[in-house]
């Protein structure tokens, strides 16, 4: 059977997914549980859980949590994590965001983090996750988000649009699984639009180390050269974005994040 592209690479960096400081620790991760407030009753359902550190930090709190991901390797790594960590009350389930094979209301939490800026249909993901909450239920969204006018005021329309568009051009530069991280005003529109009622939004910065964050995919040198000079030669607004900096050749820069927490009414 073909591999989809998202599934070739996370296979093949599943192992670093696991390691991952800013998967595995990131400010995010604490404040994206702190947040939606899990209850020990609750059946929680965790998307693209990737090497599961959401649906391993949700497992202590609730009843139940599946962790769901359409890379087989990486449910190896959240396997292996689960068993270290003496958690039994996971369910690890191969599945696509975009049709998740669950009943309509039967999770009391959905929850994704840094995952759907992958998804060829971030429209379907919501719908699924709606369909799939109890009435009442809690959704939970962490990603890396795009430029939009509130991390960037001043700055022209025009200028932000092609702004989303260099970074896109970067993120892909990196790991063609990438699709599109949505701004976060887009992603309140959606999950509004969705019938969800928006509760909290927040931002987080990460700063990243280039090196660190190229090899994780695996990056070669063409990769890494190609990154770099986007780096070095960006518009205005994308340096207004990424703030990218250069300490005699080591290169970093700065990533979004945004936090939303809804309910299903
Ligand atoms: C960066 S990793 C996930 C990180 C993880 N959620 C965490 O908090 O550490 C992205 C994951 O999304 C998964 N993924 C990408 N597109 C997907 C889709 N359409 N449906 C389900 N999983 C998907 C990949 O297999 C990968 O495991």
């Amino acid at each position: 059977m073909t591999r989809s592209l998202v599934e070739q690479k996370f296979a093949a960096a599943a192992k670093g997914y696991a390691t991952s400081e800013v998967h595995a620790r990131g400010e995010s991760l604490g404040r994206l549980v702190e947040l939606t407030a899990p209850r020990p009753d609750w059946r929680a359902l965790d998307v693209a859980t990737g090497a599961g550190h959401v649906a391993l930090a949700l497992a202590p709190k609730v009843a139940h949590v599946v962790a769901a991901d359409l890379t087989q390797e990486m449910l190896d790594e959240a396997v292996l994590l689960a068993g270290e960590r003496g958690i039994t009350n996971i369910e690890l389930v191969r599945a696509p965001a975009e049709a998740l094979p669950f009943p309509d209301a039967s999770f009391d939490l959905v929850t994704s983090r840094i995952a759907p800026h992958h998804f060829n249909d971030v429209e379907a993901f919501v719908r699924e996750a709606v369909r799939v909450l109890k009435p009442g239920g809690t959704f939970g969204l962490v990603d890396n988000v795009g430029p939009d006018i509130e991390l960037l005021p001043g700055i022209a329309a025009a200028e932000i649009a092609a702004a989303e568009v260099e970074y896109t051009t970067f993120e892909k530069a990196r790991d063609p699984s990438h699709n599109r991280a949505l701004p976060l005003l887009e992603w309140l529109d959606l999950i509004t639009r969705s019938g969800l009622v928006v509760r909290h939004r927040e931002r987080l910065v990460k700063v990243i180390d280039l090196d660190t964050w190229a090899q994780r995919m695996r990056a070669d040198r063409t990769m890494l050269a190609r990154l770099a000079r986007i780096l070095d030669d960006p518009s205005p607004a994308l340096a207004a974005f990424l703030r990218p900096v250069n300490d005699a050749g080591k290169r970093g820069f700065t990533l979004h994040e945004g936090i939303v927490v809804a309910v299903k009414p």
